[in-house]
């Protein structure tokens, strides 16, 4: 593990990476901090209207800015991150990779069961159109297995029995 003790979630979206990392913090030592929610603090804009302004390219280099500050500020942190954020160049020096996994469709149900589905879709640019998100989901997916330290499959389990997992894989890999 790398010495700053760190913990990095990836996962397509709406996989439940922020309330995992939750549900985490309230079992362990870490820290969390999300990766959306720090680029929304810097550019003092919202995920969507950042897209729409600026393009998806403007988005990709605040995540890189993120990226770099997190390798050098941050400890016994558990970082939760968007969809996309695995493409930094650093990631794995930031810590520990893990990987929340489940099917495509597993996902979408998840979101559309929400009680605030309409506004999880609505935030989320890349899910505006099915078809293309099934076809991003597919790349990433080979894409975030080869980057992972630690996979938990997360389909139709509760966020107690996934958040126990992931202590125990990283307690184990350490
Ligand atoms: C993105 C995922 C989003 C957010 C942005 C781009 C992606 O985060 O970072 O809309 O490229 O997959 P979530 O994974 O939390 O939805």
């Amino acid at each position: 593990m790398p010495s700053r003790n760190n913990i990095i979630l990836i996962g397509f979206m709406g996989v439940g990476k922020g309330s995992l990392a939750r549900e985490v913090i309230k079992n362990s030592s870490y820290v969390a901090i999300d990766t959306d929610d720090l680029i929304e603090s810097m550019a003092n804009k919202k995920i969507k209207k950042i897209f729409e302004d600026e393009g998806e390219a403007h988005f990709r280099e605040l995540e890189k800015d993120v990226a770099f500050w997190l390798e050098k500020s941050v400890e016994n942190t558990l970082i939760s991150t968007g969809g996309g954020f695995y493409k930094v160049k650093n990631l794995k020096k930031i810590g520990t990779v893990v990987l929340l996994d489940s099917p495509f469709d597993a996902i979408m149900k998840r979101i559309k069961e929400h009680p605030n589905a309409a506004n999880k879709l609505k935030k989320r640019p890349l899910l505006s159109n099915l078809k293309e998100a099934k076809k991003l989901y597919n790349v990433r997916r080979t894409e975030y297995l080869e980057l992972a330290d630690i996979v938990i499959d997360v389909t139709d389990k509760t966020l107690e029995v996934c958040s126990k997992e992931l202590l125990k894989k990283v307690k184990k890999y350490a």
